[in-house]
């Protein structure tokens, strides 16, 4: 199952619309995928104890689907040059290593001029950092507001980029499996030793 991250909790928010998009086109090449949407979880919950503690059952829901997932997709949009803090807030709550160490991630970027550059880039400092298997082809949504309408991307050949990347990271994540490379597969084997 590849795990869709709706990288923000604003309401009404783009990144969602490009969740869904990128969700059609997991579908459509047979890729089992579920979207988890950041603004459905109710991070009040949460008051400092549990980074190490038991976390709210919503939350740890959210994060099993992390752990379990073959692969990540994170939508990313761009906040203050950076990705949203909410989406650092919900990763710092995750499972180390568990939720990082070989899982592979691909990213999607949203903004204005640079298309959500850096939030993906900041991302991939912390997937990096935490040994994620991260998948080269990136895709930039430059300009979003004029370029999504109706929950369709208007542009035609980002259409194809990102029609494209989906199809090579789901090629990724089958070739990291087939040598038992990716967080899934050694995991496996190591609860068979
Ligand atoms: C709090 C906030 C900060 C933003 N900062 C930037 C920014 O630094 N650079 C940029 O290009 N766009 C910025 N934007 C525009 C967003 O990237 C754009 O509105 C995008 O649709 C936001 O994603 P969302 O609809 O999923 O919330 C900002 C938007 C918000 C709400």
């Amino acid at each position: 199952m590849i795990c869709i991250i709706s990288g923000t909790n604003r309401p009404s928010s783009r990144s969602l619309e490009v969740s869904q998009i990128v969700k059609c086109l997991f579908e459509a090449q047979g890729a089992e995928c579920e979207i988890l949407d950041l603004s459905r979880l109710d991070f009040s919950q949460l008051d400092g104890h549990q980074y190490s503690e038991q976390k709210p059952e919503a939350i740890q829901s959210a994060i099993e689907k992390v752990n379990q997932a073959d692969g990540l997709y994170i939508v990313c949009p761009e906040y203050n040059g950076s990705y949203p803090g909410i989406l650092k807030y919900f990763i710092d709550h995750w499972s180390y290593p568990l939720s990082f160490e070989s899982r592979p991630v691909a990213f999607a970027g949203l903004g204005g001029k640079f298309g959500g550059l850096r939030p993906v880039e900041h991302l991939q400092g912390v997937f990096g950092y935490r040994n994620a298997y991260i998948f080269p082809e990136r895709i930039f949504l430059s300009n979003i507001w004029s370029i999504l309408k109706d929950g369709k991307i208007l542009d035609e050949s980002l259409r194809e980029l990102l029609s494209k990347q989906v199809r090579g990271f789901i090629r990724f994540v089958q070739g990291l499996q087939s040598q038992n490379l990716d967080a899934n597969s050694r995991l496996q084997i190591e609860s068979s030793q």
